[in-house]
């Protein structure tokens, strides 16, 4: 059966059959994977519940798989998995049971259930973001996206006016300061703030998308106050259920999310049931204007 894609909701989501994934990709499967993420920004490849190793393969078949999270921070929370190119995306210890709601496992998670697009406060930002579901809870932990092309057409003439030449400072630990998670100086300063035009194209497309998640910090020659409450702001506009997809997993469930175009977070769910996740990450060509 040939690869064959299949939108979900109008040019955003689309669902890609017809492929598998525990093969290695052929050149024509590749790149109709990479046209396709292009156009819709998220793909979602039903039952491919993939070993670590495939994907990592699948993953480096569309550029460096990214191990700065994983080596800077994550290593020293727990290394299950035993790879540098693969995230625990879980709440389950090291010995492989339901990790309790104050494992530090599990809190390290909780800063995902803030819009945010992976790397937006690095300075080589992630490009494609790729979750593949182990298991999933029987109600709620689902995974929003949403769509910052349609966020940026939606914006209102003023406000678009507004923000045309302003520039965010994205923080990696903006959301975990907010939570009052007690990271050590060390951790926090692990990576310096990187600063973003609030602005920019997407290179796939050609399409302008509003560049603004719960990273943001300031905004460069605003008062501090001000310009977190802009950013708040444009993230609850970017949030609005027209520009959402909610992905509510399924054991196998593989989706391919392209950051340079869309914010992600988790929802709620019962920490006593057993959540698990793999991730890989690509490294992006872009760069940050530089560090703040
Ligand atoms: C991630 C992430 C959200 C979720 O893995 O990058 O933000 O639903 N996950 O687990
Ligand atoms: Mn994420």
């Amino acid at each position: 059966m040939p690869i064959t894609i299949t939108p979900v909701q109008g040019d955003f989501v689309a669902r890609v059959t017809g492929v598998d994934l525990h093969r290695p990709l052929d050149t024509a499967d590749r790149d109709a994977i990479v046209r396709a993420c292009d156009a819709y920004g998220v793909l979602v490849f039903p039952g491919q519940l993939l070993e670590k190793e495939e994907l990592v393969a699948f993953g480096a078949a569309f550029g460096e798989v990214d191990t700065t999270l994983q080596k800077k921070l994550l290593n020293h929370v727990q290394n299950r998995l035993g790879l540098d190119t693969v995230t625990d995306i879980s709440n389950i210890d090291a010995e492989g049971n339901v990790a309790g709601p104050e494992h530090w496992q599990t809190i390290t998670t909780v800063g995902n259930r803030f819009w945010h697009s992976d790397g937006s406060y690095k300075h080589t930002p992630i490009r494609y973001s790729i979750l593949n579901a182990v298991t999933a809870v029987e109600r709620g932990g689902a995974t929003q996206y949403a769509d910052l092309r349609a966020a940026h057409d939606s914006l209102d003439d003023d406000t678009r006016a507004w923000i045309a030449d302003k520039v965010g400072v994205f923080w990696s630990h903006n959301t975990r300061d907010w939570l009052k998670i007690p990271d050590s100086e060390a951790e926090r300063s692990a990576f310096a703030k990187a600063r973003w035009p609030l602005i920019r194209t997407h290179p796939g497309s050609g399409r302008k998308v509003l560049w603004c998640d719960s990273k943001v910090f300031a905004i460069e020659n605003m008062p501090l106050p001000e310009g977190r409450a802009l950013a708040h702001e444009l993230i609850e506009h970017i949030g609005q259920r027209e520009h959402v997809y909610s992905h509510h997993w399924q054991p196998g469930d593989l989706v391919m999310a392209d950051n340079r175009c869309t914010v992600h977070r988790g929802r709620r769910f019962d920490h006593a049931e057993r959540r698990e996740m793999r991730r890989v990450e690509t490294t992006d060509d872009s760069c940050s204007l530089g560090p703040a």
